[in-house]
């Protein structure tokens, strides 16, 4: 059927009805990414989804509705944005929430008082600070260990562990966790295994794959792509988890709105477009970085010098744009360096088309002290760089007169 709709004589819409009848597993990954799982919109022939922009929904008559009654439980454009993030990530089901925090909250309800949760130890400062500082108060335990060695995953799994959490590679040392094999280890033990992959996207890692019974994104950053929201949202195979997640999205209520949703389904539309940039000026940026004189470390798992780079060449197909990186001159030079850039941003966030640069030691991880930071293996002269879209040479160019200063 295919040929046919080459040749011309299937007509355009046909050709979108033949794709939208489709699973996402069974097209090509770039043509899921562009088209998720949808068809055009029936009433109108429209390519892009409809903005339902809508609180509430009028009823046919007395307990019979058109499938939607409350945006809170649900509404057309998220679910048009959970279907394709459900689909790139080669997942039955998502659930999209207003940010990647309120997406980590409500797996963390899916535990009771009293369970215990191995999690990575260089693991998202948010990540961290909602286990530590708000679900320790609901008697929920917490250990973290260095994942890179499995064997301390199992190591520190107790009767009453319930869930591994990881995040591979990590915020903001790019740690990278062997997913297979931690995933072998939580189903021994019957753990549920959550993976944010929010820095890897699905263009380049698929933690379902691994065994995975729950995938994390804040899509906040490369999977909107374009800093114009937050976003989050939990991917899974499992029927029971997603009946789970969706009574949680419903019940608490940090939904996304409408147009977010809308904007996210913009932005995955060119995501793997965008990884491939970003993955290729990191790498030059990256090598840049490695030669320079004043800089004393290079952390990108694209780098042979990665402790980890085999296993990131094994279970990831590209690096994205992530790269951190140690100044000889300590935390004078960090400042230095983040005041004289010009056209890496100086930023909170990551994963956008726009270079961001951040300094852990005054931003990020300003509240965590400094003794756990160097002994976490990051010093006062650490730097995250995003890399963007943009042209490699000025990125170079910008960070080089800055550097000159630092
Ligand atoms: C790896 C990772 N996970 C989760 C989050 C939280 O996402 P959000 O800011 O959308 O709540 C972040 C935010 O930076 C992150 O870097």
């Amino acid at each position: 059927m295919i040929d046919e709709i080459w040749t011309g004589i299937f007509s355009e819409t046909l050709l979108l009805d033949y794709l939208a009848r489709r699973t996402g597993s069974c097209m090509e990954f770039d043509t899921t990414i562009v088209r998720g799982r949808s068809k055009p919109d029936p009433t109108t022939g429209a390519i892009i989804p409809p903005l339902y922009q809508t609180a509430t929904y009028v009823l046919e008559e007395v307990g019979r509705d058109k499938g939607f009654d409350y945006t809170r439980s649900s509404n057309p454009t998220r679910q048009e944005l959970e279907s394709h993030l459900a689909a790139i990530e080669g997942g039955s089901y998502a659930v999209a929430f207003a940010s990647g925090m309120a997406g980590a909250d409500s797996c963390m309800k899916l535990l009771e008082q009293g369970d215990h949760v191995v999690c990575c130890d260089d693991v998202y400062g948010g990540t961290s600070r909602l286990f530590n500082k708000l679900m320790s108060n609901y008697g929920v335990h917490f250990s973290y260990v260095d994942s890179q060695d499995a064997t301390n995953v199992e190591a520190a799994i107790r009767p009453e562990t319930k869930m591994v959490w990881i995040e591979t590679p990590t915020n903001p040392l790019l740690k990278i966790t062997d997913l297979d094999a931690v995933g072998k280890i939580a189903k021994k033990h019957d753990l549920l295994y959550v993976v944010d992959s929010t820095f890897a996207t699905p263009v380049f890692l698929k933690p379902l794959e691994y065994g995975a019974d729950i995938v994390l994104h804040s899509t906040t950053k490369y999977l909107s792509g374009h800093n114009q929201l937050i976003g989050g949202a939990v991917i899974t195979n499992s029927e029971g988890l997603f009946e789970k997640l969706k009574f949680i999205q419903k019940s608490v209520g940090a939904v996304p709105g409408p147009f977010d949703c809308w904007l996210t389904i913009l932005g995955l539309k060119t995501l793997h477009l965008r990884m491939q940039r970003h993955w290729e000026n990191a790498e030059k940026v990256a090598a840049y970085l490695d030669e320079h004189p004043k800089v004393a470390k290079v952390t990108y798992p694209g780098l042979a010098s990665h402790p980890m780079h085999e296993i990131a060449v094994e279970q990831m197909s590209g690096y994205s744009g992530m790269i951190s990186f140690e100044l000889n001159g300590g935390l004078e030079a960090g400042k230095t360096l983040m005041n004289s850039v010009d056209l890496c941003l100086l930023a909170e966030s990551l994963g956008s088309v726009e270079t961001m640069i951040t300094h852990p030691a005054t931003m990020t991880h300003a509240e965590v002290p400094r003794e756990d930071r160097l002994a976490r293996g990051f010093g006062d002269g650490l730097v995250r760089l995003s890399v963007g879209v943009e042209d490699a040479n000025d990125i170079i160019a910008d960070l080089e007169q800055a550097l000159e200063r630092a």
